[in-house]
């Protein structure tokens, strides 16, 4: 047995070579025995990625351990009229009933988070998840206070001065920042992974739309964001590890708002490179 776990079971394996075909690395051969083989002293280049696996139509290679049967069943032509609506129906709720989402509905959403796309499939990211009202109510309440000890000063410092248009509905009491919204989820990248930049927006463009389809609103949160940056014994709060770098913010939760119709956006500038 090799150390990535690679066996070809031979009684399935039609020996169509998908598997070598399909490695990126390229550390698959069909070895003396006609089935497939990690060509050695190659382990160390396999990205993990698990194509062997996904790619074998007879369901005969397993790697690190896993069990092919066990794999969620994919179906070969999605709706794409369904995937559109979803993608143009996406809005951001600032609008969530106060109260914690579904726990079985919260458990499928960061389950998914497996799945996302990774640069060098890293999935060197880690996720804050506040699963709880109480916990946000308790940053919320925190980060509006700082905010609103910090606008009294004439002039503003300049980290609040892009916050002061909002100023008169934080004096109202109305939560321009976190939106009311009982959850947040925050993404941080490893900061000397491959692509920490990209890969957390990625991550939660995903949790957006799956959690959408699930009737869960969500929004981007650049404001939140912005707190993070601002205070740094926030991201301690929520448990930003030393070395990883908060990518961005996103709020959710259950909302009893619904968006009937699409907008209709300008069409996107696209241009032909001729
Ligand atoms: C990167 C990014 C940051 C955003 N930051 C905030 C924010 O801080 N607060 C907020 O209420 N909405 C925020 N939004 C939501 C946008 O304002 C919203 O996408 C835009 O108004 C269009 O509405 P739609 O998303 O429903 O199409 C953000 C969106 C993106 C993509």
């Amino acid at each position: 047995m090799n150390q990535l776990k690679f066996t070809v079971d031979p009684a399935k394996c039609i020996r169509c070579g998908a598997c070598i075909r399909d490695c990126a690395p390229a550390i698959l051969k069909f070895g003396v025995s006609g089935f497939p083989e990690l060509i050695e002293g190659e382990a160390s280049s396999c990205t993990k990625c698990q194509h062997c696996l996904a790619v074998c139509p007879e369901a005969a290679v397993s790697i690190f351990g896993r069990e092919p049967g066990a794999s969620l069943p994919v179906e070969r032509r999605m709706d794409s009229d369904r995937l559109l609506s979803l993608i143009a129906g996406r809005r951001s709720f600032r609008s969530y009933r106060r109260e914690n989402l579904d726990r079985d509905i919260l458990e499928k959403l960061l389950s998914m988070l497996a799945w996302v796309p990774t640069g060098v499939n890293s999935h060197s990211l880690d996720f804050s998840v506040v699963s709880d009202l109480s916990v946000m109510d308790e940053i919320r309440s925190y980060v509006n206070s700082r905010i609103l000890e910090m606008m009294k000063f004439d002039p503003p410092p300049a980290a609040v001065k892009g916050l002061m248009r909002y100023r008169r509905q934080i004096l109202e009491g109305r939560d321009v920042i976190f939106r009311g919204a009982p959850h947040m989820i925050v993404v941080s990248a490893k900061e000397d992974s491959p692509c920490p930049a990209i890969d957390p927006m990625i991550a939660l463009s995903y949790f957006e739309l799956y959690a959408q389809s699930l009737g869960v609103g969500t929004v981007w949160c650049g404001l939140a964001m912005g707190m993070l940056l601002l205070f740094p014994e926030l991201r301690t709060r929520i448990g930003i590890p030393e070395g990883w770098r908060p990518g961005y913010v996103m709020l959710f939760g259950p909302t009893d708002l619904r968006y009937p119709r699409a907008t209709q956006p300008e069409a996107a500038r696209i241009h032909f490179v001729k």
